[in-house]
Formats: C-alpha cells, sequence, structure tokens
C-alpha cells in the first residue's frame, strides 16, 4: 500500500491529483498474464508533482491524508493508463496511409518517395507535422520514436511541435546516398554534417532526443553506414534508428549489395551500428545468431503488425524475440502501417500470436505498448508505467466509447477482460484524454457543448 509520502519529495511544483480506475506494468507479464507484473486500483489517485508522479495508490486512503487544497480530476468510470509509445512510426507518410497494393520495395518508389521529396518546403513539413501530433495524441501516444526525411526542415518542424506541446519524442534526419530518387539523396558528407548539426541543436533539449537515422541498408553506401559509425561513437547517448529484415525480396537485394555480410542485421554490427539504445523496425526474418546478436548489443526490435500484414511482409515472432530476452517496443509504422491506434495495432498483435497457435494476454499487450516500448527505448527510468518520480505522461480510456464497447464491458468481470475489449474494439474513440507532465493536451469531447 502507498505511503504518500508527500513530505519527502524531491520536486518543488504545484501538485494536483487524478482520480479513476488505475492499470499500469511493473514488467512484463508475458503471454500468462503474469498478475505479479501488474497493478491495477479499481479506485485509484494519482498524486502528481511538477508534471512527475509522486505516488499512485488506491483513492480513499490517499485522499483522507492529502490536504482539501489540492485539485483532483475526477474521471471515475473510466481507465488510467501510461499514455502509449509509438516506437517506430514515419511521419512523412501521414498522407500515403491506406495506399493500395504492392509490397514494400514497390510501395516505397510508388507511394513513399514522392511523398518524402516535398518535404523540403518547410511549410509543408510544419503543416503535417502539427497534423501528426494532433493525431497521435488524440490516438492516446504521449511519446514516439519518428522517421522524417532527409530533410534538416522536416527535422526542425517535427521537433518544433513536439517542443511546443512537451512531448518527449526522437527523431533524427534520414541518410539515403543511393537507391532512391534524385532528390531524396544526400552524401556521406552532408549526412554526416547535418546529422552533427542537428544533434547539437535539439539532443536533450526539453524532452526531445536524436536518433542517428539511416534509412535501411539498401539506401546507404558503405561510405554513409561508415559515416553513421562514426556519429554513433561520437554521441553514444544519442539513438540509432533503421529497419531490418522485413522482407525476403529486400533480405535478398542486402546480400546482393553487401554480399561479404553474414546476415542483414550484420551489415549494421559491422558499421558499429548495433549498441544500446539502436532500435531496428520488423525483424522478421532472422535467425538464432542475429537474435543472440541483438540481446547481447543490447539493440531493440519494433514489432509492426499491421504493417507487416499490410505490406505482406511476414509474422514477427514475438516469443522468440521474448525468450532471447531481446527488447522489442510496439509500433504502428504508419504509413505502410494501416492505423495511428496503438489499441488496434495491439489487435492485429494478437492475430499474428494466434498464427503462431500463442496467445498475447491483454496485459501483456498493454505493457507491449507501454513500459515495454520504454524498455526498448531506453526510457523505463523515465516512463512507462506510474511509479514514483516517473514523467507523468497518462491517458484516460472511456469504458463507454461506442455502444458495442459499453455493452460488451458490462459483462466483463475482471480488468484483463476490460483490457482486451479495448484492445479487439478500440480505437481512438476510445481515448476520452491525454495528458502531457500532468496537463490535459487532448480531450476527445472538448468541441461538444
Ligand atoms: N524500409 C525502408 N524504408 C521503409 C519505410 O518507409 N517503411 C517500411 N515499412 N519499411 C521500410
Ligand atoms: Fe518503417
Amino acid at each position: 500500500m502507498p505511503l504518500w509520502k508527500t513530505k519527502n519529495s524531491t520536486f518543488k511544483g504545484p501538485r494536483h491529483a487524478i482520480r479513476g480506475a488505475i492499470f499500469h506494468c511493473l514488467g512484463d507479464p508475458g503471454p500468462e498474464g503474469d498478475t505479479s507484473k501488474t497493478e491495477y486500483f479499481a479506485d485509484g489517485l494519482l498524486l502528481i508533482e511538477d508534471g512527475h508522479i509522486l505516488e499512485c495508490g488506491p483513492a480513499e486512503p490517499a485522499l483522507a491524508q492529502l490536504s482539501k487544497n489540492i485539485p483532483v480530476t475526477d474521471y471515475s468510470g473510466k481507465l488510467i493508463l501510461p499514455g502509449f509509445i509509438d516506437s517506430h512510426i514515419h511521419y512523412p507518410q501521414t498522407d500515403i496511409i491506406a495506399s493500395y497494393g504492392t509490397r514494400l520495395l514497390e510501395w516505397l518508389n510508388k507511394y513513399t518517395f514522392p511523398t518524402e521529396a516535398r518535404f523540403d518546403d518547410p511549410e509543408h513539413a510544419r503543416e503535417v507535422a502539427e497534423f501528426f501530433l494532433d493525431e497521435l495524441l488524440r490516438n492516446g501516444t504521449t511519446t514516439a520514436m519518428v522517421m522524417p526525411t532527409i530533410h534538416p526542415t522536416s527535422v526542425d518542424a517535427l521537433f518544433s511541435a513536439a517542443q511546443k506541446r512537451n512531448m518527449r519524442l526522437i527523431t533524427g534526419k534520414v541518410l539515403m546516398d543511393r537507391h532512391a530518387p534524385d532528390n531524396l539523396r544526400d552524401t556521406p558528407q552532408t549526412a554526416y554534417e547535418q546529422s552533427r548539426e542537428l544533434i547539437e541543436k535539439w539532443h536533450k533539449r526539453d524532452r526531445l532526443l536524436y536518433a542517428i537515422t539511416p534509412r535501411f541498408a539498401p539506401t546507404s553506401t558503405d561510405e554513409q553506414l561508415s559515416e553513421a559509425g562514426k556519429l554513433a561513437n561520437l554521441y553514444p547517448d544519442t539513438y540509432i534508428h533503421s529497419h531490418v529484415a522485413e522482407n525476403l525480396e529486400e533480405v535478398a537485394w542486402v546480400k546482393e549489395l553487401f554480399p561479404w555480410s553474414r546476415s542483414y542485421l550484420d551489415v549494421y554490427d559491422q558499421f558499429g551500428l548495433l549498441r544500446e539504445r539502436a532500435l531496428f523496425a520488423h525483424g522478421i526474418h532472422l535467425d538464432e545468431t542475429d537474435r543472440k546478436r541483438l540481446h547481447n548489443s543490447g539493440a531493440a526490435l519494433a514489432f509492426c503488425p499491421t504493417s507487416n500484414t499490410f505490406l505482406g511482409s511476414g509474422l514477427f515472432d514475438l516469443e522468440s524475440n521474448r525468450q532471447h530476452h531481446i527488447r522489442v517496443g510496439l509500433a504502428t509504422d504508419v504509413g505502410g502501417g494501416t492505423s495511428f491506434s496503438m489499441l488496434q495495432t495491439l489487435s492485429d498483435a494478437y492475430k499474428i500470436q494466434q498464427l503462431a497457435g500463442r496467445q498475447l494476454a491483454p496485459t501483456q499487450g498493454i505493457y507491449l505498448a507501454t513500459l515495454g516500448s520504454a524498455h526498448a527505448l531506453y526510457l523505463e527510468d523515465k516512463l512507462g508505467n506510474f511509479l514514483p518520480g516517473k514523467e507523468a505522461d497518462f491517458i484516460v480510456l472511456d469504458t463507454e466509447a461506442t455502444p458495442l464497447i459499453s455493452r460488451r464491458m458490462q459483462a466483463c468481470d475482471s480488468i484483463e477482460q476490460k483490457l482486451f475489449v479495448f484492445m479487439m474494439l478500440g480505437d481512438d474513440r476510445a481515448i476520452y484524454a491525454s495528458h502531457i507532465l500532468g496537463k490535459q493536451t487532448y480531450l476527445r469531447d472538448a468541441d461538444e457543448v
């Protein structure tokens, strides 16, 4: 039971409290849904000071002890969760989500590259970045690792928009010096210089973090990957963000382009790009050696269920990665992915597990979308649950979001069942509010009179 040790607080800012049902994870509940890794308060209270969690526990004893002057936001009847963390998404692809009929390499050429070429225009980049972050918050995603384009303007636009919203966000200029249209190619030198400038400008400014971002091995020469490795070594506390082993045609192409490599993952390894705070999207077609290497290096994978099915790429082996103790985050991968909603993403994640003859426990699903993604991004000391000292990014889910959800919820007699209903039937309509550092930054019904 929490002690409400309010006197011992190291923070000195204003306090407020949030009341409602509260669920969060303390670790990975796994496919069995281990309840010792989760905490649920049917009538809970979050005590927040200066944008950070001071305490989380049952409401009544806390309210009896707290000063009557503390303002309480009452979400009784609704469910409070840590904000979702989308570990891999492309903001320039907002306008090509739901593009018909192709697999990865054709999809890149036909839809992705033409739309990304527009981001040399700062006004276009700004407009899309604003829409994109509003859409994340509407879907209960409070932090994301984001791929922009090769244009420094696209990085400035996204960081500025995130800074305005006080969001914790990771991004960095995409590096591509081959196998892309003329207007989407940089060089090893400009990639290095522009990345350095952007790191100096943005990394660790407010809640913003920088990722060195070679798009994927086929669009970078050996020379450019080597420059990226130099940057990764020079700035060891930055992130590395890329794609690996998504599609079989892509894997075969990498073998042709880097004939000396043991595997696709090995290409990144040889250029010094496998390390802590490196995250690779997809990782569908990996072998045992790759998995051991991922674990030993501390690099993470992003599980992108809606994208992996939409682009026909394959089925991510979540359980094998778990057995190898590899850090795995959940990701929408918009616009290869088909939804900004992490709830919809969990619905596809569950179905992919079913196709492999396994289950995804509802609590394991919520873990992946919150603390698991935080762990993959080396942010578990700051985000992912409601332990004291963490940043107070949280969301409020509506058990009466739609007539069907409301009806189905009435038949639930445990928090696990309710979480599963949200996973299968929920989307942006289920997100009632999103809070950043304690402050409400999105309210679903704000426009209603
Ligand atoms: N591999 C290289 N670029 C991309 C991209 O934009 N989306 C996906 N899904 N895979 C990629
Ligand atoms: Fe991607």
